[in-house]
């Protein structure tokens, strides 16, 4: 077993070379290098401080493998290829833009490929759940900013790849990401041992802040000694376009001025889709505000309530006997 894995594991980093040259120094990655400068604000700097590659459509690492005699085994494990019903391989990234994937020790496990084509339905590939690969186990970039991450007490969770280079940009560099999938149980086992604070970053569509509602939810029950705070940035934004769209500065002042408390996120996040002016709209709303109120700490439900009370003129003691008098429901 430990000698199949080393061999995996050689591939694999040999692989993520021959990528990184490839984007850098080829004609064949002429187009993804001019991407990313022009279109996504990475440089070449980037690019090696985070192992980003280019697979071109003609099989180049197909062809290394054969050059190396690599046993049909090995590739197969290695899930870097392909097979049609003909028994044919081909590359599996193939005109991808790949970020390597390490585990918490640094050692490349799998790869995460972009389409280059905006018309490609799959926008992110990975390589495929394995031994070697485990979506649920692994935090993209922890490795690089684990150290930072128990210095600062604080990790900053994020959905996606560029997501983390932008926000790491930045004094210190925390972030790490859940690459699209849920938070798991196992990634806020391995953040709890490093970081008291987590910072929420998701994207602000609604995907992003209903993950953010699990979150919440999973680490109360997992860590509950662990300070959470959320983060919504304007406009639907990702901390990716925000840095490119309003600028590296704006980015920043989101994340230190933006930080909301759970209680604050979910009070915020019950008025989305509801028209507050409305009177039936706005007593669903105080129901739902309650029982996000009634696991609250005193001191912010009495900010809340006065809040609420002030901003919709409905008295305060109204608002404190409404919350007297919720329960919580079993199912949420
Ligand atoms: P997003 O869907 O938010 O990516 O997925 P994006 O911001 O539109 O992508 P860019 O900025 O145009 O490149 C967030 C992250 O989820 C993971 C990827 O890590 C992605 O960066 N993801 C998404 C997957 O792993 N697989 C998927 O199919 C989709
Ligand atoms: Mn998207
Ligand atoms: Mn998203
Ligand atoms: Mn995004
Ligand atoms: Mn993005």
């Amino acid at each position: 077993r430990e000698q199949r894995f080393t061999a995996i594991y050689q591939l694999y980093s040999a692989a993520q070379r021959l990528y990184q040259h490839i984007l850098l120094n080829t004609t064949a990655g002429e187009q993804a290098l001019a991407y990313l400068h022009e279109q996504r604000g990475v440089d070449d700097e980037l690019i090696r401080q985070y192992g980003i590659g280019f697979v071109p459509g003609d099989n180049v690492l197909l062809s290394y493998a054969k050059e190396q005699e690599l046993s049909p085994q090995l590739q197969n494990d290695s899930n870097l290829f392909l097979t049609n019903e003909a028994g044919q391989s081909r590359d599996r990234f193939a005109n991808r833009i790949v970020w390597p994937i390490a585990n918490a020790s640094g050692q490349v496990v799998g790869f995460s490929g972009r389409a280059l084509d905006a018309k490609n339905p799959i926008k992110y590939m990975n390589s495929p759940e394995s031994e070697f690969f485990n979506k649920g186990q692994l935090l993209y970039n922890f490795d690089q900013v684990k150290n930072n991450i128990r210095q600062a007490s604080t990790a900053m969770i994020l959905e996606g790849f560029m997501d983390v280079m932008s926000v790491n940009m930045l004094d210190p560099a925390i972030g790490v990401a859940t690459m699209g999938t849920a938070l798991t149980s196992d990634h806020v086992r391995q953040i709890k041992r490093l970081a008291k604070k987590v910072l929420l970053v998701y994207d602000g569509d609604q995907a992003g802040q209903n993950a953010a509602k699990r979150s919440i939810t999973l680490i109360d029950q997992e860590a509950p000694e662990i300070e959470v705070g959320v983060i919504v940035l304007p406009d639907n934004l990702d901390p990716d376009e925000m840095r490119l769209q309003r600028g590296l500065p704006a980015l920043q002042n989101s994340l230190q001025q933006g930080v909301l408390t759970p209680v604050e996120f979910l009070v915020s996040a019950a008025r989305t889709g509801r028209n507050l002016s409305n009177q039936a709209q706005y007593l669903d709303f105080l129901k739902e505000v309650m029982v996000i109120l009634k696991q609250a700490s005193p001191v912010e439900q009495d900010i809340q309530l006065s809040r609420l009370s002030e901003e919709f003129g409905t008295d305060k003691g109204a608002l404190q006997q409404q919350l007297a008098t919720t329960t919580i429901p079993k199912i949420r």
